[in-house]
């Protein structure tokens, strides 16, 4: 087979066989493609798509550079759940202890955050000692115990990927439908979990920006799931708003928690017991949504899914009495308030500067080499359409670096106060595997 050949097809918008596509990913794996080859490959994605067969190929190409996990001795359903990114997303923290209660384990492969967005295993290891670097074994263990366990994503899973992303991300090519389809459900089909979630976001500061893209984006990840015989549930949902009031790491892990105690901000209740929700509809504990919404939210108010944080981080060796003592154990140099320089309802001229902001603060990597001050962050005393009054703390910013004046300056610039409140919907559609 030669590039040139291949390229020329993709080009006039033949489609590729799987041969081909396999080809591709191999070669370049092994070196044998160069980056400039691989690049012009997936801007000529970019422009020509790439049709549900070729997508398909390459998808398995990708899983296949890698390994799989086998979770055939761990009885009883198994979930996984997946979201685009957001600032101040904490879902899966919540999710999980959540659906686990109900008898589904949730077995996941997580990320760690960079730039504006944060991640999960980041977010897990404020609790000193805890590690998502575990053998095969010790996940499935945890699994059986437990009902959770989350991995970090070692570099043996789905190696394509990675390069490829590398790649797409200095090429402008990361925001095609194709590619971001297949390098998503690469990495999930690798778990064998019987149901999945996925929670698209959209808005100004997602790839998807509007909603016909982000359906799009959807009907070709549970394509994809069908293909190999799973069952996948995408909520889109906003994400013009930071979810919850904490944006950082442990401040988000302590968000989880008060949440799985009763006490949580009504968005991030609501995105969690609908992706929750999903998942035991999709696993048939429940025949119908609203029903297991309602069986989600006592489950909440009785505290009874809360334990399960605990033990699944005291599993993979982490202390969460730092979070159980979190105003002892977070301390932070500074601690900012914001306030309100008028009346008004509150809005933030992008979501995605809090995740910078927050970012500044110590919170993330603007680079992967740099550390995180787990003890950095955001409070949101006041979020979206909620009613300020001249004075009032709007947001709280703990850091441990100097900068003040700049954070603030940041800050006072992200807020807007508006005359009257507009609602916005948080989550805007439901596909399940029957809308494809
Ligand atoms: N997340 C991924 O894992 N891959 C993409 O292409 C985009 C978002």
């Amino acid at each position: 087979m030669n590039f040139a050949n291949i390229i020329e097809k993709k080009k006039n918008k033949q489609e590729l066989t799987a041969q081909e596509i396999y080809w591709v990913v191999n070669s370049f794996v092994n070196n044998t493609l160069k980056d400039y080859q691989m690049s012009s490959f997936n801007m000529a994605v970019w422009f020509n798509g790439m049709t549900p067969t070729e997508i398909a190929a390459f998808t398995q190409a990708m899983m296949d550079s890698g390994i799989t996990y086998n979770l055939d001795d761990v009885e009883g359903l198994k979930a996984d759940k997946h979201s685009t990114g957001g600032v101040g997303d904490k879902t899966s923290l919540i999710f999980s202890p959540l659906v686990a209660k109900f008898g589904v384990k949730v077995a996941k492969l997580s990320g760690r955050g960079l730039g504006q967005t944060g991640g999960t295993i980041d977010k897990l290891e404020s609790c000193p000692g805890w590690t998502g670097e575990i053998s095969e074994d010790r996940f499935k263990e945890i699994l059986k115990t437990v009902g959770i366990s989350i991995m970090g994503q070692s570099s043996e899973v789905v190696p394509a990927d990675k390069k490829i992303y590398a790649l797409r991300d200095v090429t402008g090519t990361v925001d095609s439908i194709p590619l971001i389809a297949s390098s998503i459900m690469s990495k999930k089909l690798v778990i064998p979990a019987d149901s999945i979630i996925l929670d698209v976001k959209m808005g100004s500061g997602a790839f998807m920006k509007d909603l016909d893209s982000a359906i799009k984006l959807s009907k070709a990840m549970i394509t994809i799931g069908k293909e190999h015989k799973r069952n996948v549930s995408v909520m889109i949902t906003n994400m013009d708003k930071p979810l919850g009031r904490a944006i950082g790491n442990a401040i988000e892990v302590k968000e989880a928690w008060d949440t799985l105690n009763g006490n949580g901000p009504d968005d991030l209740v609501e995105l969690c017991v609908t992706a929750a929700g999903l998942t035991l509809v999709q696993n048939k504990v429940f025949s119908d949504l609203e029903t297991a919404k309602k069986e989600l939210l006592n489950v909440l108010k009785d505290k009874s899914a809360a334990h399960l944080l605990k033990d699944f981080i005291e599993a993979q060796n982490g202390d969460f009495g730092v979070i159980l003592d979190y105003d002892k154990n977070f301390t932070t140099k500074h601690k900012i308030e914001i306030t309100a320089q008028k009346d008004g309802y509150v809005s933030f001229a992008s979501a995605d500067q809090l995740g910078y902001l927050s970012m500044h603060l110590g919170a993330g990597r603007a680079t992967k080499e740099e550390e995180i001050d787990f003890s950095a962050g955001i409070y949101l005393n006041k979020t979206t359409n909620e009613f300020v009054k001249v004075g009032e703390v709007i947001m709280t910013l703990y850091t441990n670096r100097d900068d003040i004046e700049s954070f603030k300056q940041k800050a006072n610039e992200l807020i807007v106060l508006n005359e009257n409140s507009h609602d916005e919907d948080l989550i805007l559609k439901l596909l399940t595997n029957d809308d494809v």
